[in-house]
């Protein structure tokens, strides 16, 4: 499974948390008919991915295991990439980078054990603090900040910054367009940006669809028992929506929902440029490998000018 962002920030249509009294179950079925539509455009849901105490749990795991591609790549794609980075913005000529959605420090780790002065933003408290943890325990100096990278007020201070695993396209319109401002902001005049988004390749052959399953215990949306119904949204401009309605034992009711939009070449080069920066190369990967028509993933090296 690949994970992705429901930021909390969306401002749109947000769905009270909603607490059904047990009896009442008119009420639950009620909800679980409105969530079996389909939702208005980047509406937010009533948990958000990387800030629920339970879901962190589980998205560290999946962040720290090397063999897995779930809320960060392989560790074996991480190397290669921090490798490629490195020649890209080598540490003597562009020695300050910052990472946004760094999460557990995959990166900013790799990049500090080369020498680069480095700073991580991540909205997840959790994320955060195995990172300071671990930047500890391995007596590396890196600046970790538990913050929104849509609040970022930072002016002028790297020379790269890098945006990681599909981070982007998580985002409604605004949310990408505020970000791409407090980057170019963040960034000293000449400096890059790296990020990789979803082509429409990843998605193709999905269908709207719905599902459920039954955890009897405990399992990654929530600990306790609980029924989880799984729908799959499609929306025009190639945007993608996989919602998980979760139902406890106490029927109360939660929604999380997992936005995405992909993106050819044209379309995100547009949408760079009209924010002020300029594409200087494109690959299939933040690995730097070559991109072609079939690529499922596009990195973007993008400069402040
Ligand atoms: C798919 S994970 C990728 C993590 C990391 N870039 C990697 O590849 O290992 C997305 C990360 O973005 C963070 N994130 C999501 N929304 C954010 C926001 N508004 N501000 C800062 N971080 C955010 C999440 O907490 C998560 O750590």
């Amino acid at each position: 499974m690949i994970i992705k962002t429901a930021t909390s920030n969306a401002n749109v249509n947000v769905n009270a948390n909603v607490n059904v009294n047990a009896n009442s179950n008119a009420s639950v079925f009620k909800l679980l008919m409105q969530y079996a539509q389909k939702p208005e455009l980047y509406a937010t849901g009533t948990i958000q991915l990387w800030e629920d105490p339970h879901i962190a749990k589980g998205m560290l795991e999946a962040h720290l295991a090397p063999d897995n591609d779930a809320a960060s790549r392989n560790h074996q794609f991480i190397d290669r990439s921090v490798k490629w980075l490195s020649t890209l913005s080598p540490v003597e000529a562009a020695p300050k980078v910052i990472d946004f959605g760094c999460g557990p420090g995959m990166y900013t780790s790799r990049l500090a054990k080369l020498g680069y002065e480095v700073t991580g933003v991540d909205i997840s408290e959790n994320s955060i603090n195995y990172a300071k943890e671990d930047a500890v325990s391995n007596n590396l100096h890196i600046n970790y900040r538990n913050e929104s990278y849509l609040e970022l007020k930072d002016e002028g201070l790297y020379d790269w910054a890098i945006l990681i695993y599909c981070d982007y396209s998580v985002l409604s319109p605004e949310q990408r367009q505020t970000l791409l401002e407090n980057i170019k902001r963040a960034l000293k005049p000449g400096g890059k940006l790296i990020f990789d988004v979803f082509t429409p390749y990843q998605y193709e052959p999905l269908k709207e669809s719905h599902s459920w399953y039954a955890e009897n215990a405990s399992g990654f949306y929530k600990d306790g028992p609980h029924l989880c119904l799984f729908s799959h949204f499609l929306y025009e401009d190639d945007v993608y929506l996989d919602q998980y309605v979760i139902i406890d034992e106490m029927d109360q009711v939660d929604v999380i929902r997992v936005w995405d939009r992909s993106f050819t070449v044209a379309r995100l080069q547009q949408e760079i440029e009209s924010a002020g920066l300029k594409l200087s190369a494109y690959y299939s990967n933040v690995a730097g490998d070559l991109y072609n028509e079939a690529s499922k993933s596009l990195c973007f090296v993008v400069e402040k000018w």
